[in-house]
């Protein structure tokens, strides 16, 4: 399948999962045309794709996804797309939850439309654990493609509205798609909304790093690179109308993530500031990846405590390139 690749569309390119995945694609595969279609919201960043704005293996287009006449133009051609773009950050979609329907709902069936009618021959589908709702804490469990939805934030249910429409159009039209749920990423290129870049650039400037609630939320942490990799194999020998949950079992809680970027950064522990928890907040997730590791072969490579450090050199790094 590989050979026949020539031209993906990603979606959402230009932000954390997406640019990550793009830097991933194209220093793995020399044959490869990525185009990248991307609205550049807040969460989106050119500076994300500064090194590759020249490879003439990638063309940026600044564009909506619910924009029909942008999409037509940005998927001419294409074999693949990659769909990572969407409003993503739950606190925001808990003030204003109409962004997130137009972009995560409307987009998504805008790019089904156009895939089926450019007879696309594979259209990846980025989604989150955050469907499946929440687990209890100080139970073993683990959401898997086998777990019901039940997402419970205005974020999640767009998400959850996207995965079905997806399926959708593979069980009505036979659009030939696959879809992945996957934990909390984090790594190079996140926006400093996302609790792990915004605890490390706070405690760089020795600002309060604001844990929410009792702080005992637990979230199942993934190293970016580790998710790229999944999407490509998924991309390569993933079946058909399937789903793959993408985990890593680094199970953290609020208090967890704060005091190890204090103990590495060095930092007193009195920075940590708990604060009025978020509406609704789920209180555990965790996943089994068990599927994609038994029929794809892959596996999480990069550890909690080495894909932090690598996480905290790398924001580091901007910091004191703007601070000195
Ligand atoms: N970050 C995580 O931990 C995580 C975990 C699991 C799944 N996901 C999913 O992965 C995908 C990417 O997440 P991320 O963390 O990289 O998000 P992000 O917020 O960093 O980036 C989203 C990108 O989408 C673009 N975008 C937003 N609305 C758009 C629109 N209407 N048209 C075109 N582009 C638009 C933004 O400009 C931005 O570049 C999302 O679908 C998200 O639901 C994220």
């Amino acid at each position: 399948m590989r050979q026949k690749i020539h031209r993906i569309l990603v979606t959402g390119g230009a932000g954390f999962i997406g640019s990550n995945f793009i830097h991933y694609y194209l220093k793995k595969y020399k044959n490869c045309q990525i185009i990248n279609l991307d609205k550049l919201t807040y969460a989106g960043n050119l500076a994300n794709l500064k090194t590759i704005l020249k490879d003439p293996r990638h063309t940026f287009i600044k564009g909506n996804i619910c924009d029909r006449k942008k999409v037509k133009q940005a998927m001419r051609g294409a074999d693949i797309v990659v769909h990572f773009a969407a409003e993503t950050h739950v606190d925001k979609s808990i003030k204003g939850p109409a962004e997130f329907i137009k972009t995560n709902v409307i987009g998504t069936q805008v790019l089904l439309e156009m895939a089926l009618e450019n007879k696309i021959q594979r259209f990846h589908h980025i989604s989150t654990d955050e469907v499946f709702g929440a687990l209890e804490l100080n139970k073993q469990q683990k959401f898997s493609e086998k777990t019901s939805y039940d997402p419970r934030s205005p974020y999640s249910a767009s998400k959850a509205s996207s995965d079905h429409l997806v399926r959708a159009y593979f069980h009505t039209y036979g659009l030939p798609i696959t879809i992945s749920n996957c934990s909390n990423n984090y790594g190079p290129f996140q926006f400093p909304e996302k609790i792990i870049p915004l605890f490390i650039l706070n405690a760089l400037k020795n600002k309060p790093l604001p844990i929410y609630g009792d702080g005992k939320s637990v979230r199942d942490y993934i190293f970016v690179e580790d998710h790229c990799r999944a999407i490509d194999i998924i991309l390569q020998k993933g079946k058909i109308g399937e789903t793959y949950c993408i985990g890593a079992g680094a199970e953290k809680n609020g208090i967890n993530i704060a005091d190890t970027i204090l103990d590495i950064l060095k930092k007193p522990k009195k920075l940590k500031q708990f604060v009025t928890d978020r509406l609704g907040h789920d209180r555990k997730y965790a996943v089994n990846y068990s599927k994609i590791k038994k029929e794809l072969g892959w596996t999480p490579k990069v550890g909690f405590e080495e894909g932090i450090k690598k996480t905290i050199k790398w924001y580091s790094a901007i910091f004191y390139q703007k601070h000195l």
